[in-house]
């Protein structure tokens, strides 16, 4: 199968060979809460048509495909004014949220250059619950993080700790609107204002929150200032991919003024062929995923999102009290948004999660970082939503006689410290068989897996886990 074939299949043999492939996939059947966003099979439907109908469209070249520069502008427009940006203010399409981020740092690096010629090693404050693809946006523009602690209650970022940690060559201070682990709201006004003080620019991450928190406010819930309308903010991500229910492919990043933006575009005309001007990291790029994202927003329509909102929200809050009334288990920050991380005490959390894999749910196990413990996280989308009252049951009924905490053995814990620390000398085949991974899945029951993995400092984890997808992929 994994051949270039030699003669073509009938069309029905090569589409039941893709069926057959998509077979052991993640169902969005509101039973997921992670990776979905779902708001039904009608608005689904609706999204696959104009997505079939954009597939002609090449991204690359707006003034050969008038169409692309109209849906960028009708939806970018949209979510400008959903941020209350101000008159000037510009976004762009992306392909998601860890586009939409990389390309508001390299922005803020590339206007620092200009305008603070006098930073030489550029640095961005970084709150510990910032979403990882921070990291990954530093490591490939060559950006140091400064690390800023967060409150172990709250889970917001502690101002004190940025304040302390601001320097000379900061040139972006980031806060999250909602963190994705515990979907709390970072202190937005105090970050901005320590940002506008020292001359930093300010990106708030509303790539979860920033098509939710606009509409949650329209519904009367209190959400604090986060967006253009707090002096000093300068930029920010949303994804249409999550809550804007649009197919995965599509997000934008906003600034405040074209200066900026300017300077996250680039440019080549230095060589033989076209002239270049890109407005994101992709060349040739698909239209597809945002001609559904501007018909799911004009079908539904703010009515359309406050409702689905409403539906999230209180189901989140139901999730809320079943948590907190539930012996053994504890929330680890009250939510500002339909996401939220809970742990148990003194059970066995990865064992949790095992148990309601085989209810039928799908969570998502988390490990332990700096003051958050390792924990199950759920994000709640319209179809979870109306699903939340089983699950409720569920969780009571696998919280019955939940065993302990149990540590993996230790010397298999210093196996994998070992392989994690080495240079080279992993066999990538005995990992899997380890493991227990065959065909590229998980066993049911995984806990052995999350609690090892847990049980591993994050850098002899990341060196694991990049031996584990090189082996899927190979
Ligand atoms: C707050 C936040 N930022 C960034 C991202 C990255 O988005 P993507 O997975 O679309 O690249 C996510 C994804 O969950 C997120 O929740």
């Amino acid at each position: 199968m994994n051949r270039f074939p030699e003669q073509g299949r009938s069309r029905e043999e090569v589409l039941a060979a893709l069926g057959d492939h998509r077979s052991r996939d993640l169902k969005g059947d509101g039973r997921a809460f992670a990776f979905v966003y779902d708001a039904g099979e009608p608005l689904r439907e609706l999204a696959r048509e104009a997505y079939a109908a954009c597939m002609p469209i090449n991204g690359l070249d707006p003034t050969v495909y008038p169409s692309a520069r109209k849906l960028e502008n009708a939806v970018v427009g949209a979510c400008l004014e959903l941020a209350q940006a101000p008159e000037g203010a510009v976004g762009t399409a992306t392909a998601g949220g860890t586009e939409s981020v990389m390309l508001a740092v390299k922005a803020a690096r590339d206007y620092a250059r200009k305008t603070r010629p006098q930073v030489t090693r550029p640095k961005m404050l970084l709150p510990q619950t910032a979403h990882a693809c921070f990291h990954k946006a530093a490591q490939y523009l060559g950006v140091e993080l400064v690390s800023v602690d967060v409150d172990p209650v709250t889970f917001r970022a502690n101002v004190a700790d940025a304040r302390a940690k601001m320097n000379p060559d900061v040139i972006l201070v980031v806060g999250s609107a909602p963190s994705y682990a515990h979907g709390v709201i970072d202190p937005i006004e105090e970050l901005a204002a320590l940002a506008l003080e020292h001359g930093a620019l300010m990106h708030v991450d509303a790539c979860v929150g920033g098509l939710v928190l606009p509409f949650m406010r329209d519904n009367g819930e209190a959400v604090p200032p986060f967006d253009f309308s707090v002096e000093g903010v300068t930029s920010m991500s949303m994804d249409l991919h999550k809550y804007g229910f649009a197919p995965k492919g599509v997000s934008v990043v906003l600034q405040r003024t074209r200066a900026l933006r300017d300077a996250q575009y680039f440019a080549c005309a230095s060589w033989t062929g076209y002239s270049i001007i890109n407005s994101t990291t992709l060349g040739s790029k698909s239209i597809s995923a945002l001609g559904a994202a501007f018909v799911v927003m004009q079908h539904l329509g703010r009515e359309g999102y406050r409702a689905q909102t409403r539906a999230m929200w209180d189901a989140t809050k139901r999730l809320v009290s079943t948590i907190e009334s539930t012996p053994g288990l504890r929330l680890l920050a009250r939510p500002d948004m339909n996401l939220l991380a809970f742990t148990t005490e003194p059970g066995d959390v990865f064992e949790l999660a095992d148990r309601l894999t085989e209810c039928g749910w799908h969570v998502q196990p988390t490990y332990a970082f700096g003051p958050s413990p390792s924990h199950i996280h759920v994000t709640l989308d319209p179809g979870n939503s109306a699903r939340v009252d089983q699950f409720c049951l569920d969780l009571g009924k696998c919280m019955n006689e939940l065993p302990a905490r149990q540590s993996p053995p230790e010397h298999v814990i210093a196996m994998l410290e070992a392989i994690g620390s080495a240079e080279a000398g992993l066999d990538p085949a005995a990992l899997m068989s380890e493991l227990g991974v065959s065909d590229g899945q998980l066993p049911t029951r995984s806990g052995s897996i999350h609690r090892l993995l847990d049980a591993m400092s994050p850098a002899a984890r990341e060196r694991v886990l990049v031996q584990f997808v090189g082996e899927l992929f190979s």
